[in-house]
């Protein structure tokens, strides 16, 4: 066996100069298999949903998870997750006592691979994935809530949440606070902060914001149209 013969293949590598031509290959071959990616897996499910409301996967760190389930301590009953990505925090959830313990995901590969999780931590049937649009699922009963979602859609959900929830439930989002929501609970640090909104008390500060002179109505910070 010839023993100089890698070197030989690296000396060689290393001589030949890529060309303008290779740089444009290896730019359209990662750009096409980004493109795939993108197309394949992160993109199904959302061909309904406008641009602007589009949220990306990012699982949740484990002290995210952690965080989230701190602010829920001394909570019973249901939880659920929107946009629940590959399951963690539904997992999580109902193995803290939570049931039922729900997910709401568009993606149908997150939707497969949380089912993977939840079967392979012997949790098969205990816990639910249901790959519904989370914009257009009813929370009139929901009393516990986790969300990990882009700030730019955060806005519209606390519209969303403000009027279907009831007034007992609890919101806990992680990574990103409510834009205009005042937390009872923060719990960590950085990017694994995460923030617990209590319905009544929201409710509360928002009459109070209702009320204020001026003539408008007040959802938060944002005026709706009213005419005193
Ligand atoms: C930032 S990830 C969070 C995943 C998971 N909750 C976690 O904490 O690990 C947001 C998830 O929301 C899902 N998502 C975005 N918009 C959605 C919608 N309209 N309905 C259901 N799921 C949605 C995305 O597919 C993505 O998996």
């Amino acid at each position: 066996m010839d023993d100089d013969a890698p070197d030989e293949a690296f000396t060689d590598l290393r001589t030949r100069h890529l060309g303008g031509w290779g740089v444009v290959q290896i730019a359209a071959g990662t750009g096409l298999a980004v493109y795939a990616m993108w197309v394949g897996v992160l993109q199904p499910g959302f061909r309904r949903v406008p641009l602007k409301l589009q949220v990306p996967y990012i699982p949740a760190s484990k002290a995210q998870v952690k965080n989230v389930m701190t602010l829920m301590r001394g909570r019973t009953g249901d939880l659920v997750d929107l946009g629940s990505g590959d399951g963690r925090i539904v997992l999580e959830a109902y193995q803290h006592g939570f049931s039922p313990a729900v997910g709401y995901e568009l993606n149908p590969w997150l939707v497969r691979l949380a089912r993977f999780h939840a079967w392979r931590a012997g949790c098969h049937g205990k816990v639910s994935y249901r790959q519904e649009d989370l914009w257009k699922v009813d929370l009139s009963k929901c009393k516990n809530v986790t969300v990990f979602l882009a700030p730019s859609v955060l806005s519209l959900l606390q519209k969303k949440l403000q009027v279907e929830l009831p007034d007992d439930a609890l919101v806990v989002a992680g990574r990103f606070p409510f834009p205009d929501w005042s937390p009872c609970r923060i719990e960590g640090q950085g990017v694994d902060r995460a923030w617990a909104y209590s319905m009544q008390a929201q409710r509360q500060h928002t009459r109070i914001q209702t009320c204020l002179p001026g003539g408008r109505l007040f959802i938060g910070s944002s005026p709706l149209q009213y005419r005193a």
